[in-house]
């Protein structure tokens, strides 16, 4: 019993000190600022290890097609540069304010696989600024291209892999 009292006890005292954390102000939010390392690690661990988990359920479509390259090469200069930047163009001045940065996607392509690079794409980072284009399927822009969500999100993949011109690039 004493046991059970002294486990209570410390749950009590941990989320009260969550409580008082919270509500102190003392953890700075602003994006001006940078994380803390072990903040930083947490995240940045969880993160990866959520999204290859998922990724694992993704099956990516053809994407060796002209015609899906160059609509992709056109959305990436529209909806993606001004984060990511893009061949010797810095990120806008959006891209620059943003904490987490977003990375040089040339760099990503490196390093992640086809089936993580959609899963991005197409359900965002949460709380890191980096959208979910999983509701382009809706508009005209995609729909012009395919009904397929599949294609029309991954048409951004060859675009990153290989950092050819497109129509507007
Ligand atoms: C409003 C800004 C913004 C826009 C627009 C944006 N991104 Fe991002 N993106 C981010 C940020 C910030 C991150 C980094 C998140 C992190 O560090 O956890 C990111 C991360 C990513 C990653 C993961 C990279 C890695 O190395 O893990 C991929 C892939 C990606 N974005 C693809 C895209 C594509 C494709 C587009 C365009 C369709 C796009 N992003 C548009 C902000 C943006």
């Amino acid at each position: 019993m004493k046991l059970l009292y002294g486990i209570l006890a410390t749950l009590f005292a941990l989320v009260l000190g969550a409580l008082a954390f919270a509500y102190s102000g003392i953890y700075d939010v602003s994006a001006s600022s940078a994380h803390s390392a072990p903040v930083r690690w947490l995240l940045h661990t969880t993160y990866h290890a959520s999204m290859a988990r998922r990724a694992e359920a993704v099956t990516v479509p053809d994407l060796t097609a002209e015609r899906l390259r160059l609509a992709g090469a056109g959305d990436f200069d529209a909806m993606c540069a001004i984060c990511h930047g893009a061949p010797g163009r810095e990120p806008g001045a959006l891209g620059q304010g943003l904490n987490p940065a977003a990375p040089d996607l040339a760099e990503s392509a490196r390093h992640l696989t086809d089936a993580e690079l959609f899963w991005e794409t197409k359900h965002g980072i949460r709380m890191t600024g980096m959208p979910a284009w999983a509701r382009l399927t809706t508009t005209r822009r995609c729909g012009r291209w395919s009904r397929s969500s599949a294609s029309c999100l991954a048409s951004i993949r060859p675009r990153i892999r290989t950092w050819s011109p497109g129509p507007r690039g």
